[in-house]
């Protein structure tokens, strides 16, 4: 059907957009729309945009700076290019947007898209400069579950749990634009993974920006915790063969879920737990609520547990009034800790929160200074982490044809990217793998099926000959 209109989104950001863009695909689908793989082609063009750091923001103006002579040149051939803008940069900067940006038809908060289908209905009514960015959530997870066929999903998945944060870490604008935090209730996730299971997802990653504050209520009115949902979810949808949940906060790493670690083999070994910083007086300012021993004493129960887990964090550096001391601090807990992966920032200020009400700015050399020295040391301990796995056996799920013609690609357990040459019927699946190459972002190797295979048919053709 050639006249079905067509809508393109492109995603920003975090994990959490990442699902959203794939809900807003569905709700875009119910209401008769398809998919196209660029702007130029699409009637609907979403930009699901992020406000973390200052960058991220102002990348949403450029490219609607680019966006601005498609839709001229669109409307010079009398098609029809509507431009909506969803996401954190929508609700962390509302109708302004609108005055920098005329070209924007429609802006959604991330607890709004859900009314994104009736917007257009109105936009095509006539009205233009709609604007919702209400804290509708529970509105949102209702609208969403009559349009969830979950038509847009790979065969590792998110499914987000959990959303908003009432940490207030002093830095981030999370709490302003996610809202405050809300868990989804027990039997609506498990629903949702059960209908991801059947259209042949392997992983799910349950997603939060706090997830392991999950505390959702389940049929019987009780509280159920994160490691308690993972317990449910394991039993209930045995389809799924990998599990991970992401973002944790140190704050709330139970016992109980640091014991999911040692108990669940389906629970992937492998943890995001940002610390930001390794100087206790920079985690007071950041309003973080652990200090450096708290986490490091919450990593050594979690290797009691599990000892291979792997690990990796967020950092931050230059933050106001951090010394060159504290910085050493975050160099030397990296040092204890040994990464196996993690990523690093320049402090980027932003609006409205209250670090940026700081006079004790580090100077942008100095940022870009340390920066470079942390990112080294962390590339080091990934490149270390990666040889450690060099001629051994791992499990990897296959996600996609790899870059090279013949390859296939997909991850380890510890998210390891490792590309394979092998037939695409294993796509979607899990395999054993040998490893024999280890680059800097990768590895690489044979699966073991084949290398049998190989064996046994030259085992046997020398039995033959002989
Ligand atoms: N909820 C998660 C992640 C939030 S944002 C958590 O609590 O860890 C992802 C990462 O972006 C943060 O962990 C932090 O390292 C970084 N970040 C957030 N605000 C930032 C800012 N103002 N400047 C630089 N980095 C920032
Ligand atoms: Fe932001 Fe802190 Fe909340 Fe994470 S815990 S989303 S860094 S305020
Ligand atoms: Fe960015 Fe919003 Fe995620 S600010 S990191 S898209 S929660």
């Amino acid at each position: 059907m050639d006249n079905q209109p067509k809508v393109y989104i492109k995603s920003y950001g975090c994990q959490m957009n990442v699902y959203d863009t794939e809900r807003m695909y569905d709700l875009m689908f119910a209401k008769g729309y398809t998919t196209t793989d660029s702007a130029e082609n699409a009637d609907l063009l979403v930009l699901n945009t992020c406000h973390i750091r200052e960058k991220a923001a102002e990348k949403i103006y450029s490219e609607l700076g680019r966006i601005r002579q498609l839709k001229d040149k669109k409307r010079a051939e009398k098609k029809r290019l509507i431009v909506a803008i969803a996401g954190c940069v929508a609700q962390a900067e509302g109708r302004a947007m609108f005055e920098r940006a005329p070209i924007i038809d429609i802006l959604v908060g991330p607890q709004n898209y859900h009314i994104l289908p009736d917007l257009i209905d109105r936009y095509d009514n006539g009205e233009r400069h709609l604007i919702e960015t209400e804290f509708n959530i529970n509105e949102k997870f209702n609208r969403l579950k009559e349009t969830s066929q979950i038509q847009s999903y790979t065969c590792s998945s998110f499914l987000s749990i959990q959303e908003g944060c009432d940490k207030f870490c002093t830095f981030c604008v999370v709490p302003y634009t996610r809202g405050a935090e809300y868990s989804r209730p027990v039997e609506e996730i498990v629903q949702e993974a059960t209908l991801l299971a059947h259209k042949g997802v392997k992983e799910i990653t349950l997603l939060g920006q706090n997830v392991n504050a999950y505390h959702g209520e389940d049929k019987n009115g009780r509280n159920i915790s994160l490691a308690q949902l993972l317990n449910r979810l394991i039993d209930t949808v045995p389809e799924i063969s990998r599990w991970r949940y992401t973002t944790s906060h140190p704050k709330d790493m139970t016992q109980e879920l640091i014991d999911a670690h040692g108990q669940q083999k389906k629970l992937m070994p492998w943890l995001h737990l940002p610390i930001q910083s390794g100087s206790d007086s920079i985690l007071k300012a950041m309003n973080r609520k652990h200090n450096v021993a708290q986490y490091i004493d919450i990593i050594e129960r979690l290797r009691t547990q599990c000892p291979h887990i792997g690990l990796s964090s967020d950092f931050i550096v230059g933050f106001p009034g951090e010394t060159d001391a504290d910085f050493q601090d975050t160099l030397k807990l990296v040092n204890t800790i040994e990464y196996a992966q993690a990523y690093s920032f320049k402090y980027s200020s932003r609006p409205g929160t209250p670090a940026a009400e700081h006079d004790n700015h580090v100077p942008e050399n100095i940022k870009q200074e340390r920066l470079q020295i942390l990112q080294n040391l962390l590339n080091t301990q990934q490149f270390n982490f990666n040889t450690s796995k060099n001629n051994t056996v791992v499990d990897v799920l296959f996600e996609k044809p790899g870059r090279r013609e013949g390859q296939i690609s997909g991850r380890s357990a510890y998210m390891q990217m490792v590309n394979v040459n092998a037939n695409h019927k294993y796509i979607g699946t899990v395999q054993k793998v040998f490893i024999d190459t280890v680059n800097a972002n990768s590895l690489g190797g044979t699966l073991v099926s084949e290398a049998l295979h190989l064996q046994n048919e030259y085992t046997h053709n020398q039995n033959i000959s002989s």
